[in-house]
């Protein structure tokens, strides 16, 4: 063998030191560190032309969050017992990705938001205060960072680290993003050791940047960063994206919802937390994707009390089988903490009916926010009127209504079939027959 090769175990591109904080290099080229949990958590290091801190002192500005940003700090509001069934954002006038932000619900820790950016960012953008989860319901683009670009697309999750220097490039067409703002720490994947690392989706799926555009250019470059809800503008003589080269793990990333592989059951219902994918502090991230329909048992959602969580869905594509037809395809449903909810009647009655479908063709993301959680003034407006109504088939339809006999026919029914097993058992054993 004439050489070995190595790896570093950890990922790098371009031109490093051998080690952080090491090395002859570090007195030609400008290393900054990215670091979480105080110098002791997850850790990037960038190597830049330009020293970080170059900024023009007399341009620092505190910027009107009002004007800026309006609806992104939209004043939350308690929800009591009501399910709401929010419509699809249209902005009165074009805004870019940050300046049309709008919160929808949010609690202590995570909120979520929509944007339906047409305008380009002629700034960049550092949110000092939350990791960014992006669905990408409608569009693409390229997100451009100091590690490279990340082209996504329809159906695709950004990850954007908390602190990173990031702009949008929008591609052509129609935008339209959830944004689910993590104050407290970054998503972790979701597994389960009953199920083990590769359900519902592997770390190799996620793809981080590689392609490093190092950019040697002089100008004015303006950064705006949010804490809370302040937005300072700052300039820099220089462009942001000068990095020669990167080493670490804390990065940006994308995945894409194709990716994710359900898990399926054939004599039971998965519940939705089976689909979650990532877990934030205080909410978890779930995809409801195109997956085979379970043959026996439930195979439509039970009616449930979700009593510790609010839980909201992003309709992203298909039919929405168990929704009955309430929503399209950009929809939010939000339902609040401990109001019961289930399937809506048109798909309640196909299960009664054994009006099973092979597949369930429907992706939908969902977010459940540990109470308390509100939502916001800007969501109230878009809330549809006749949401609660769409169940009102369970108090006329006369199959679901009260009945004389209903106690009497429940109790014949069970005689015959509370003992009964489904058909997928296994088959008896030969000197069991007949017993
Ligand atoms: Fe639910």
């Amino acid at each position: 063998m004439d050489k070995l090769e190595y790896f570093s175990g950890i990922p790098e591109v371009g031109i490093v030191p051998r080690a952080p904080h090491a090395g002859p290099l570090l007195r030609h080229v400008y290393e900054q560190e990215h670091g979480r949990g105080g110098f002791a958590g997850k850790v990037s290091h960038t190597y830049h032309l330009y020293p970080p801190n170059n900024w023009l002192p007399e341009e620092t500005r505190v910027l009107d969050a009002g004007a800026f940003a309006p609806d992104w700090d939209s004043p939350l509001r308690p929800l009591g017992g009501i399910h709401h069934a929010l419509e699809v954002m249209a902005p009165a006038a074009p805004c870019d990705v940050y300046r049309g932000m709008a919160r929808l619900v949010a609690n202590a820790t995570v909120a979520m938001n929509v944007t339906a950016p047409r305008a380009a960012m002629d700034y960049f953008f550092e949110h000092h205060s939350a990791t960014l989860v992006y669905f990408i319901h409608q569009g693409g683009g390229a997100l451009e960072t100091p590690f490279g670009p990340v082209a996504y697309t329809r159906g695709d999750f950004l990850i954007v680290p908390k602190g990173l220097t990031h702009r949008f490039e929008l591609g052509p067409g129609p935008q339209y993003y959830w944004m689910y703002e993590s104050f407290a720490g970054d998503p972790e994947k979701a597994e389960a050791p009953t199920t083990g690392q590769f359900i519902t989706h592997s770390r190799s799926d996620y793809r981080f940047p590689r392609s490093l555009e190092t950019r040697n250019e002089a100008g004015r470059f303006e950064i705006v960063s949010k804490v809370d809800a302040v937005y300072t503008r700052r300039v820099h003589p220089t462009h942001p994206f000068d990095a020669v080269g990167w080493r670490g793990t804390y990065l940006p990333y994308k995945l894409a919802v194709e990716d994710v592989r359900p898990l399926v059951a054939d004599r039971s219902h998965v519940p939705p937390s089976g689909h979650t994918v990532f877990i934030l502090p205080g909410c978890y991230l779930c995809v409801f994707t195109v997956r085979s329909v379970e043959k026996e048992g439930m195979w439509i959602p039970f009616f449930h009390k979700n009593l510790d969580y609010l839980e909201t869905i992003g309709y992203h594509f298909g039919e929405f089988f168990s929704r009955g037809g309430v929503f399209r395809e950009g929809m939010v449903s939000v339902h609040p903490v401990g109001l019961p909810h289930g399937p809506h009647p048109p798909a309640l009655r196909a299960f009664l009916d054994g009006r099973r479908p092979e597949t369930f063709d429907e992706v939908g993301i969902m977010a459940d926010f540990a109470t308390p959680a509100r939502i916001s003034e800007r969501a109230l407006g878009s809330s549809r009127k006749d949401y609660m109504q769409s169940w009102a088939a369970y108090a006329t339809d006369p199959r679901f209504r009260f009945s004389e006999t209903r106690l009497h026919d429940v109790r014949r029914l069970a005689d015959r079939l509370s003992g009964e097993r489904d058909r997928l058992r296994p088959a008896p054993l030969d000197d069991e027959d007949g017993q």
